[in-house]
């Protein structure tokens, strides 16, 4: 099966695709077939976001399209930044920047519960949808550890490990994070969704 990914982040990409290409799918990007929209995210929820990317990628396309819309949610924080991830801050700041207020907006903060959550959603020409997510539970680091990764990964500490997420090889973060958990699930949904 061939699916366009609708996405424009390179790590994502690369995340996605191992994933999707372990599950035998043949996964192909926004530009190998022609197709280059900006979808505004001004869905409430990852699930809406996911949406409409996934939504505008297929109707642009005319092949199912797959969409994840993720972010870090910390408790003390009433779940911020959450959908606004990619954006905290505004748009001057870079991933260190939008960590670094993170961390300066945590400061005292002992209650360092935060979970990564991811939505996919996948659009089918004929109008159906499937949709899974997964979660990653973590605490706040103090201070940024770790070179791989991206966003906020280098301040995403997995007591189980001891290490941040940016302390792991792609396939330790791929088998525990919240984006590897929600494909896992969508794995699932797809089969059966295929068997109908
Ligand atoms: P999206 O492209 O709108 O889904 O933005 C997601 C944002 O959430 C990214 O720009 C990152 O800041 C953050 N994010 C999502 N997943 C991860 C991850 O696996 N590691 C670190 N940051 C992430």
């Amino acid at each position: 099966m061939k699916l366009v990914l609708a996405s424009k982040n390179a790590h994502k990409l690369v995340e996605m695709k191992d994933i999707l290409s372990q599950l035998g799918m043949e996964v192909v990007l926004e530009s190998d077939v022609g197709v280059d929209v900006d979808v505004e995210e001004t869905g409430a929820t990852f699930e809406e976001n996911a949406y409409l990317k996934a939504h505008a990628v297929m109707e642009a396309s005319g092949l199912p399209a797959i969409a994840d819309d993720s972010g870090l949610c910390v408790d003390a924080l009433n779940g911020a930044p959450g959908v606004y991830s990619a954006r905290y801050g505004g748009p001057g700041l870079d991933d260190a920047g939008r960590y670094k207020l993170l961390l300066e907006n945590m400061r005292g903060q002992l209650d360092r519960r935060c979970k990564f959550v991811s939505a996919i959603c996948c659009c089918f020409p004929n109008g159906d949808r499937v949709e899974a997510r997964g979660e990653c539970a973590g605490t706040l680091a103090y201070a940024p550890k770790g070179e791989d990764g991206f966003g906020y990964d280098p301040i995403f500490f997995v007591p189980g490990l001891k290490k941040t997420f940016a302390e792991l090889s792609p396939e330790e973060k791929n088998a525990i994070s919240h984006r590897g958990n929600a494909l896992k699930a969508f794995r699932e949904k797809l089969e059966t969704y295929l068997k109908k």
